[in-house]
């Protein structure tokens, strides 16, 4: 799918990731974007450095599907189609099975990950793809595009990542299955499992989780450049053919335990 003219929703737009995507979609591909997030005063920023004409901002919890149900239906109202979902919205949630006193841990946390990271992105992906059903399919072919971000914490979770590894191993899960119910549609569905990219999250990491972390890393042995992953999601709009798959970037890091 050629990116120029189309309409992207990027679910976690406003930091990190999602919003080095949201730049590229506009200003490297000439795409339009509706950016889902918490953060107001970052969503504003981003509008104004992006033009009213090539996004729209809306304060919408993935988790809320009511919310979700009325970003998208504002998305469309903006730009008349929906055509691309990435799904960046998430959070990190370190936990552990039993507490320091060897309790069996309040499942509130990792309840709370699950639900956004994998609930919200499969809410805000049907959503999406609703809308994209009734799209004029490209070349014969594609009526829309789904990208949903997991993590090489789903193939290699460490201690104390339960709650953030299953809920990234469920967001791989959904790939395949969503590829082949929305064959009949046209939609392509893949994710991607970055490896180790400094954003604001990566930010919550200790100096020797980063030193561990990076110490995985083969090559090139430093932090994923952002521009690296936003040109991964607008390859996999580009390229047809790939299609129900999770592709790994994270310069061959394979994480150990701890
Ligand atoms: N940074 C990394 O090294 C790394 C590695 C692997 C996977 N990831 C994944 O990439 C994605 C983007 O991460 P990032 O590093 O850019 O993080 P980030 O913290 O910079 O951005 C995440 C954004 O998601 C938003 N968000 C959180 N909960 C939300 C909710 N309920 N509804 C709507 N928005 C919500 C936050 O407000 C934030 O703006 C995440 O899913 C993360 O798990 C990141």
């Amino acid at each position: 799918m050629r990116l120029q003219e189309k309409v992207a929703v990027i679910t976690g737009g406003a930091s990190g990731l999602g919003r080095r995507t949201a730049e590229y979609f506009v200003r490297e591909k000439g795409a339009k974007v509706v950016v889902f997030d918490l953060n107001d005063e970052a969503g504003a920023a981003l509008v104004a450095q992006l033009g009213e004409a090539n996004a729209l901002y809306q304060l919408v919890d993935v988790t809320d599907e009511a919310a979700v149900a009325a970003g998208v239906q504002a998305g469309v109202e903006r730009f008349g189609r929906i055509d691309v979902c990435v799904n960046c919205a998430g959070i990190p949630t370190p936990m552990k099975i039993l507490d320091k006193d060897a309790r069996a841990s309040n499942c509130g946390e990792f309840l709370r990950t699950v639900l956004v990271n994998l609930v919200g992105a499969f809410q805000v992906m049907a959503h999406c793809i609703a809308q994209m059903a009734g799209n004029a399919p490209e070349n014969g072919e594609e009526r829309g595009v789904v990208i949903n971000v997991a993590s090489i914490a789903a193939f290699e979770g460490q201690i104390g990542t339960t709650g953030y590894s299953s809920s990234k191993a469920g967001v791989v899960g959904l790939s395949l299955p969503a590829a082949r119910e929305l064959a009949a549609i046209g939609v392509r569905v893949n994710s991607i499992a970055p490896g180790l990219f400094n954003t604001p999250m990566a930010q919550f990491l200790s100096p020797k989780a980063i030193e561990s972390l990076l110490a995985a890393v083969e090559f090139p042995k430093r932090f994923g450049d952002m521009a690296e992953f936003a040109s991964l999601c607008a390859y996999l709009c580009e390229n047809a053919y790939l299609n129900g798959e999770c592709i790994r970037l994270d310069a061959a890091a394979r994480v150990r335990a701890r």
